[in-house]
């Protein structure tokens, strides 16, 4: 099992969008079993995918002791996705019931989903290095960073990458990569933002950069994944691509099996499916 936080200390920088369609993008078209966790009291991932947080309950009274995992658990209407969603309750969870008293609060999320059964869990955390992020790299094996081609965005991983440091020796997690979104191909400063990224987060920049694309807006307004809602636009080839590489660099020793299958074959054209083999076989 593969544990992935994404993060970043800025708000904006496409977290939510990204954790949810590259987890789409995993248990569609690469069979993978995926629990995704809204970690973030603004519940946009569970709004995203067409749930309302009020009529839910969040992962808030699983780390409370007061619920199973498999009582908060969603089967979303994409095969192989399931959801953990956020309420309002997460937003200061670590200051109420019993783990407020609890010196090791912060390794609950880890014991949590030390027993579960799934290939892939992504949690969307909050744009703060507040007691949710934490939790939640310290319950991830790794780090996906997400940025945008802008000045502040990019000098604020400085702050997360020391973030992270602080937490490695209670956690050695890794960085899987540095996720950019809202990618202008031709934008000016590009350069400079990859040059800074690469100096901070060194060979960690993905080559996959999800471009800017309204289709990602309004694709969480009617509550699916970028691929249900427009499986031809620019941002689904994207977030395909992302989520290939990201499966390469986790699963290094690639197999032979192809594994990139449509669910729905009617949601793509026929060159869609021919990039598969331009591609190659990822496990
Ligand atoms: N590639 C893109 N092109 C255009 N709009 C995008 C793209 N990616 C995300 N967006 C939109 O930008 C806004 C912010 O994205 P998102 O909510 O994913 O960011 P976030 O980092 O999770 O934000 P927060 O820090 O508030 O949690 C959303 O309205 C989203 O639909
Ligand atoms: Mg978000």
């Amino acid at each position: 099992m593969k544990r992935i936080a994404v993060s970043s200390f800025k708000g904006g920088t496409a977290k939510t969008s990204t954790s949810l369609n590259i987890a789409a993008a995993f248990a569609k078209f690469h069979k993978k079993k995926v629990l995704l966790i809204d970690f973030d009291a603004q519940a946009n991932l569970t709004t995203g995918l067409g749930y309302d947080p009020d009529e839910h309950d969040s992962m808030a009274g699983v780390l409370q002791g007061e619920k199973k995992i498999e009582d908060v658990v969603l089967h979303t209407h994409i095969k192989n996705l399931d959801l953990i969603p956020a309420d309002t309750w997460l937003e200061r969870v670590e200051v109420t019931g019993s783990l407020a008293a609890d010196r090791y609060s912060h390794e609950r999320l880890r014991a949590v989903l030390s027993n579960i059964d799934y290939d892939i869990v992504i949690i969307d955390t909050p744009p703060s290095l507040s007691w949710l992020t934490e939790s939640a790299l310290i319950a991830s094996d790794y780090s996906l960073v997400c940025a945008t081609p802008e000045f502040y965005s990019v000098k604020g991983l400085e702050r997360l990458g020391q973030f992270m440091d602080n937490l490695s020796h209670r956690n050695p997690l890794e960085v899987i990569g540095v996720a950019l979104s809202f990618w202008n191909p031709r934008g000016k400063s590009n350069n400079e933002f990859q040059e800074l990224i690469d100096h901070t987060f060194p060979g960690k920049l993905l080559d996959a950069k999800v471009r800017r694309d309204i289709q990602v807006s309004e694709a969480s307004i009617h509550g699916k994944s970028i691929f249900e809602v427009f499986p031809k636009s620019r941002a689904a080839e994207d977030y395909k691509s992302l989520s290939k590489e990201l499966l390469k660099r986790m699963y290094t020793q690639t197999n032979s099996k192809l594994d990139f299958e449509q669910e729905d074959a009617s949601n793509f054209s026929s060159s869609k499916s021919s990039s598969v083999l331009e591609h190659g076989a990822i496990s």
